[in-house]
């Protein structure tokens, strides 16, 4: 009996819900006319409560460049190649070409020395009589490298060539007339991948460079990898040093990240972050 009574009642009280809703909408507009709210609050230490110390932290997102291009020092956007993915031939932006078709030939295949991240970039050098500058790569970062005069940068990369190849590697301005740190760089021949670092330090500042490798005689040579670090990191783990003492400043407790729903001490920022940058590119850069 009770459960066929049910349905009638709750029609009588959402009709009954529908006018003292309706009724309250029209006295809703008078009120907000003729009058006035007051709130009181009674902040007397009598009524306070003391807020944890551990409510306060902080939420990080790699989204919109917060870890590549913002926190992560690393200067060479899409340093691996694998900015389309997994599969050739690859997304390789923003690196573009120095040269032009019957100088230089670049291309993307799967023969790289690091497992998880098969692409690698083969730049064939075609030409007898290069121009001066050399023909190659550029990489112009995030947005524009910012060099710094006198700022030392580590430069290190991925490389196989089956005969020796020299190289130049540099940083310039964006049009590349301003030459601001310049090295020669020498890929052994052979059939292994080699690991070649070189320092490079500034002449002078330019906030929007980029980094060149060039050639200027005949060749093929493959590069993976291709890092450049300032060599002034948050103690030296890879993290933009005044970007890490902003948030450190903020005295955070805990960091959190999204999706895994896990608080880690502030302690452990420096790994956390770095793993979590280093885990495979799910925004395609
Ligand atoms: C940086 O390079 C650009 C050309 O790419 C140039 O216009 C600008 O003057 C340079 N800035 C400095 C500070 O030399």
């Amino acid at each position: 009996m009770g459960s066929k009574e049910t349905p009638c009642r709750a029609r009588t009280t959402l009709c009954f819900l529908l006018l003292f809703c309706v009724s309250c909408k029209c006295s809703a507009s008078e009120f907000e006319i003729t009058q006035v709210a007051s709130l009181g609050v009674d902040a007397s230490p009598r009524l306070s409560r003391k807020i944890p110390d551990t409510l306060f932290g902080i939420f990080f997102e790699e989204i919109n460049h917060a870890g590549a291009g913002g926190i992560w020092a690393e200067l060479v956007s899409n340093r691996g190649f694998e900015a389309g993915g997994p599969h050739t031939p690859s997304n390789i932006e923003p690196w573009s070409i120095i040269g032009d078709d019957s100088s230089v030939f670049v291309g993307t295949d799967r023969t790289s020395c690091f497992r998880r991240n098969k692409v690698a970039l083969r730049m064939e050098v075609l030409c007898d009589n290069c121009p001066v500058g050399g023909v190659g790569i550029y990489n112009p970062g995030f947005w524009g490298m910012n060099i710094e005069d006198g700022k030392t940068y580590n430069l290190v990369m991925h490389a196989k060539s089956p005969e020796t190849i020299e190289m130049t590697v540099s940083l310039t301005s964006s049009d590349g007339l301003q030459v601001l740190a310049s090295a020669a760089i020498r890929v052994p021949g052979g059939s292994n991948w080699i690991k070649l670092d070189q320092k490079l330090v500034a002449q002078g500042t330019n906030r929007t460079s980029r980094l060149q490798i060039t050639a200027k005689t005949k060749g093929v040579v493959w590069l993976d990898q291709v890092s450049l670090m300032p060599s002034d990191t948050y103690k030296g783990h890879g993290f933009r040093t005044e970007l890490i003492s902003m948030l450190l400043d903020l005295k955070p407790r805990f960091l959190r990240f999204p999706g895994l729903l896990k608080l880690f001490l502030i302690e452990k920022i420096e790994f956390v972050m770095f793993a979590h940058i280093l885990f495979r590119h799910i925004w395609d850069y």
